[in-house]
């Protein structure tokens, strides 16, 4: 399956819009010769294009000529009218969005379609949206501003909401651009002009805060890799971090925002892609080409295909990311941070598993037949005992994605529960959602008995096979503790060999951890006083720890934050005892010698014992005995 998400279409022809309206300056089409046309903007030449534009056979066999299943077209900017009086620019996107239903409707199933809008005026917009998701469009092409107003405009982000309530994915395109005065030559506004505009509706929409109030069910996307904002994204972080008038209304860093919206792959080139992907997550991204215009990706998938990204990234880019991206499949299968940030009491998504007509089964929903081809013992002829090993192992990561999933979620209801501390709903959930992580740490404690059932001997006969994989690559162990508080940045050493993982373990250092967001909602329970700036490290340890302290004191009024108090303090407990079965599993297998990834073995791993991700919940005992 592989799914273009942004290419365009002109129909072969359509009334003479000035005559229509009775202003200069429409665009039209002028056929040349058979197969080819120019597109005219009043008596400007705007464009060439061929018959892919309108004729859907054409289509179709370039689509299988390039391995593409399934194309999402939309109109070209050029037929926006943003800034036309609301009838014309209304009338203007019906009669396009009509002809681009004709058009898939000759599409065989493989030609999808976003309408556009008349976006200078939100009722209309909002409604021409209804009207067309409701006639079969998958969402909606806006541009990226509108006239002098970016998509942190009021308006704009009241039809953004407009479009999440609709279920419409919402592909953001550059159009009008800047600084055109200055480019008058070598298409500077496309190569240069373009990508500074995308950069700014990303920017704009960032730092308006519009992604902190906007729900996490908008599906957006911007054109052409996101414009220069994934490789200025550095330059964004340090101004928010360094000065106050950059920081905008947004509640987090830029950084932060990057699951909230998706970026197409339109980059032409190998290191970008793998930039792209390593910036902005393997979930993303995903095929954009820009067909069939002069500067489309040539053969579409191409640079996809040919990347060294691993087959599964590009599975996602292909076509799981737009399948999410366009509401076609289950959102809760491949993304982990967005979904799991759903607050108590928010509504999941509709869930449509699989698209067509095969049935469901067991084996297809849960995928058995992908998953038992995932164990691939290295030794040959085979140890017996390998197959249990690689099981073992693929279970813990497992239960760690789960424990993300959940951990997040807990995450995004404390910050909610700041919001409005006296609402209890949020921290009922995070309580209920943390007694699942401790049931399942306790499984993962007992776990290792299974491993043990391997004889030293046993493991000895395959170990020189693993070298140097070791459990201080597993990105998902290293992930929890960033993600309850534990950041030690030297850690992502380990991670070099794999830039995605090393992304998201950058992306969780930078993100509010489990541990910073439970003491923020402390703060607005009125728990914990904020601390002059100057106050030290054990200053403010201590005052958390007495914030924890008086909670216990004040059992009447707070038996659901004691709750949340307790069950982290299980998992706390839990997750110490994981890394004291493991420590005596590896002594039971290896003894005292070092292991693959070349630190001192159980000695090391000893020292780790000390680690707590909430000390001040242990701190707080003592202070209730005082
Ligand atoms: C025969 C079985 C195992 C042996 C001999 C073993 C050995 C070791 C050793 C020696 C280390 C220290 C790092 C190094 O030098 O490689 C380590 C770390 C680690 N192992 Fe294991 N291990 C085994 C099974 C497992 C299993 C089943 C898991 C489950 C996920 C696991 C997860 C980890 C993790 C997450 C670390 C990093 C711990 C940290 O940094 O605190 N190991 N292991």
């Amino acid at each position: 399956m592989v799914i273009d998400i942004h290419n365009h279409f002109f129909p072969a022809a359509w009334p003479d819009l000035s005559e229509r309206y009775g202003t200069p300056d429409w665009p039209w089409i002028r056929h040349t010769e058979p197969g080819k046309a120019d597109i005219m903007v009043g008596d400007r030449f705007f464009r060439h294009i061929y018959s892919a534009c309108w004729d859907p056979e054409v289509r179709l066999q370039e689509m299988d000529r390039d391995g593409v299943e399934m194309q999402v077209l939309s109109a070209t900017p050029v037929l926006f009218a943003y800034d036309r009086p609301l009838e014309h620019a209304l009338d203007c996107a019906r009669l396009f969005n009509d002809a681009a239903l004709e058009l898939c409707s000759r599409g065989q199933g493989r030609l999808k379609s976003l309408c556009q809008v008349p976006l200078q005026d939100i009722d209309a917009a909002c409604e021409e949206l209804s009207r067309c998701m409701k006639a079969g469009h998958l969402g909606v092409q806006i541009g990226n501003h509108v006239g002098e107003k970016n998509l942190d405009d009021p308006g704009i982000v009241t039809f953004l909401h407009h479009c999440a309530d609709q279920g419409a994915a919402v592909l953001v395109h550059p159009w009008d651009m800047l600084g055109q005065p200055r480019m008058p030559k070598y298409m500077m506004p496309w190569t240069v002009g373009m990508p500074a505009e995308i950069q700014l509706a990303v920017v704009a929409l960032i730092l308006s805060g519009a992604f902190d109030k906007l729900p996490t069910g908008l599906r957006i996307c911007f054109a052409h890799g996101g414009g220069s904002f994934p490789f200025l994204l550095g330059r964004l972080e340090n101004a928010w971090h360094h000065h106050p008038i950059a920081h905008g209304d947004c509640q987090f860093p830029p950084s932060h925002y990057l699951n909230r919206f998706f970026v197409d792959s339109a980059v032409f080139d190998q290191g970008a892609l793998q930039f792209l992907v390593a910036t902005m997550g393997a979930d993303q991204v995903m095929l954009g080409s820009d067909y069939p215009f002069p500067l489309g990706e040539e053969s579409v998938g191409a640079l996809i295909r040919a990347s060294r990204l691993a087959q599964q990234i590009k599975h996602k880019l292909l076509a799981g990311n737009a399948q999410r991206f366009l509401g076609l499949e289950s959102k809760s299968s491949e993304k982990r941070d967005s979904d799991s940030a759903t607050p108590a009491g928010a509504l999941a998504q509709p869930t449509q598993i699989q698209s067509g007509s095969e049935q469901l089964t067991y084996s297809s929903y849960l995928k058995i037949p992908e998953l038992l081809e995932l164990q691939q013992p290295q030794s040959s002829p085979q140890h017996h005992d390998e197959l249990l090993f690689i099981i073992v192992h693929q279970t813990y990561e497992l239960w760690f994605k789960e424990l993300l999933h959940d951990l997040d979620a807990v995450v995004a209801n404390l910050q909610a529960s700041r919001t409005n501390p006296a609402s209890r709903d949020e921290v009922y959930e995070a309580a209920r959602l943390l007694r699942r992580c401790t049931e399942i740490t306790r499984v993962l404690v007992e776990q290792f008995t299974i491993l043990e059932t391997m004889l030293p001997t046993h493991f000895l006969a395959f170990r020189d096979k693993l070298e140097p994989a070791s459990g201080f690559q597993s990105e998902q162990f290293r992930e929890l503790e960033f993600l309850c508080g534990l950041k030690d940045e030297k850690m992502l050493r380990y991670h070099r060999p794999t830039p995605e993982a090393h992304a998201q373990l950058e992306r969780r250092l930078r993100n509010p951890s489990l541990h910073d967001v439970f003491f923020e909602a402390l703060q607005a329970l009125g728990k914990l006083a904020a601390l002059p700036a100057e106050a030290t490290e054990r200053e403010r340890f201590a005052a958390r720890a007495r914030a924890v302290q008086s909670l216990y004191q004040d059992e009447q009024d707070h038996r659901d934050w004691i709750d949340v108090c307790e069950r982290l303090t299980e998992f706390d407990e839990l997750v110490v005892s994981w890394r004291l079965r493991h420590i005596q599993m590896v002594e039971r297998t290896i003894g005292v010698n070092m292991g693959t990834g070349g630190s001192a073995g159980a000695s090391y791993l000893k020292l780790t014992l000390e680690k707590k991700f909430f000390p001040e919940l242990w701190e707080a005992r003592t202070l209730l005995m005082k």
